[in-house]
């Protein structure tokens, strides 16, 4: 599906963003791996997080969903999954095949999983090291790096201390879920620290889990892990395609209601306020260990920052929506150290550089990030690619807000992996 984006004057309006993906895809698999019965809220029905519960599913597990929002999953325990009678796909969703991977890794039977063409096209070495080092054994394509992955689970799964090269939530958690299987004390510790939900979640359905700044330590087996009620807030990586609309826009005002704001996630909030941004942050409070806002958000002049080192892991998926941001800002926005966006759902860096120049933006392309000189006009008529990334087509689509042309953005389905509703809420706007 093309849309065509038309620009603007203001936008003004209330909105809530659907639920936090990543918090969506460890309410399924932690709720699956409870003893008994976890609710979930707020849940975000997107293709990502379908693809994780069609996976759960496969492997034996009772999950209803009771609305288009609400989760019912009857947990059974570290032990209730069954071996799966075909290949899982975890289509285009990192977080599902990675996670995934270190519950089937604890697993007495064999598995496959596979994913889309951007699936396979990244890499999965990051996760299978340190689960083999744990037990279980994998087996994929150009020496064991990329899907389809074969996985032989152990019984006997081994505890670990593991110094990740990369700060990445997704490694830390594979590990951390298989670690719930092994004899011992398990520690992760990462370079810069990354999301935690993993840990915040785990510690509110029982297990034995302490974190300290950028290390974890696990205590296994974790036989008491029991289900509960969840309220999945919303998703501060949504939102933050409307925080940046009502900055760059005249005389915009925008109030963002019940956002996840954990410290681990909210690096577009602290660099939007040293560029000046004006943002509230509302009636702050704490949802099963995880806190959330409203958040109240108005137009505002921008002035340009550098983004580098421990920052980036706590923006890393709002970086396309910060290069718009940029644009507009007054002087030279600097984006570095952020080489782990060329193995996202797309080469990020590239998708973003290429598609701000088509639009008319003058950005430099860095081996790990890019360089934009601010206020520029963004000239439009132009047919964009979205390449089938869905927070790439989300940026454009606000970037189209303040072209001096229609801008047209490829394949705009693309949004259905994190965001179903994105035209619908910026319509609401209007
Ligand atoms: C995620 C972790 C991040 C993030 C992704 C979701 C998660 O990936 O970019 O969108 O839910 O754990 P990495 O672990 O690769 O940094």
């Amino acid at each position: 599906m093309e849309i065509e984006i038309t620009p603007l004057k203001s936008i003004d309006g209330e909105i809530t963003v659907p639920g936090d993906k990543s918090i969506s895809h460890r309410a399924l698999i932690f709720g699956s791996l409870a003893n008994g019965q976890t609710k979930v809220y707020n849940f975000l029905t997107s293709e990502d997080t379908l693809a994780t519960l069609n996976i759960l599913k496969s492997l034996g597990v009772d999950i209803r969903q009771t609305d288009s929002n609400e989760l019912i999953i009857n947990g059974e325990g570290l032990h209730s999954f069954c071996e799966p009678l075909d290949v899982l796909n975890a289509k285009n969703s990192g977080t599902t095949i990675r996670l995934i991977m270190g519950v089937l890794a604890a697993q007495d039977f064999y598995t496959v999983i596979t994913g889309d063409d951007s699936l396979r096209k990244r890499p999965m070495k990051r996760v299978i090291e340190p689960l083999s080092k744990m037990g279980g054994r994998f087996y994929g394509r150009k020496s064991g790096n990329y899907a389809p992955i074969t996985i032989l689970g152990s019984k006997n799964i081994s505890s670990i201390t593991y110094h990740s090269p990369v700060a990445s939530a997704q490694v830390k958690s594979a590990i951390l879920i298989n670690a719930l299987y092994a004899n011992g004390v398990t520690t992760v510790i990462e370079p810069y620290k990354s999301r935690d939900h993993t840990e915040r979640m785990l510690r509110y359905l029982g297990a034995n889990i302490l974190e300290k700044e950028n290390i974890v330590n696990l205590e296994g087996p974790a036989y008491n892990l029991y289900g509960k009620e969840l309220f999945v807030p919303g998703d501060i990586s949504s939102a933050s395609f409307f925080l940046v609309a009502s900055l760059i826009t005249k005389n915009s005002s925008i109030l963002i209601k019940n956002v996840g704001i954990n410290p681990t996630r909210i690096g577009i909030l602290k660099v939007l306020k040293m560029m000046g941004a004006n943002i509230e942050i509302m009636n702050e409070r704490i949802l099963n260990n995880e806190p959330v806002a409203d958040l109240l958000v108005k137009s505002s002049k921008l002035t340009a920052v550098e983004i580098k080192g421990e920052m980036i892991p706590t923006l890393i998926d709002e970086i396309p929506i910060l290069a718009v941001a940029a644009t507009q800002a007054e002087g030279k926005t600097v984006v570095k150290d952020a080489k782990e966006l060329r193995v996202k759902e797309t080469d990020r860096i590239k998708a973003i550089t290429d598609e701000l120049r088509r639009i008319g933006i003058n950005i430099i392309e860095k081996e790990d990030g890019f360089e934009i000189n601010g206020k520029q006009k963004i000239k439009g008529n132009c047919i964009c690619e979205s390449y089938n990334d869905h927070r790439v087509a989300m940026s454009l689509a606000i970037a189209g807000l303040i072209a001096e042309n229609p801008i047209k953005i490829k394949n705009f389905e693309c949004v259905n992996i994190s965001y179903p509703n994105f035209l619908e809420t910026l319509n609401s706007l209007i």
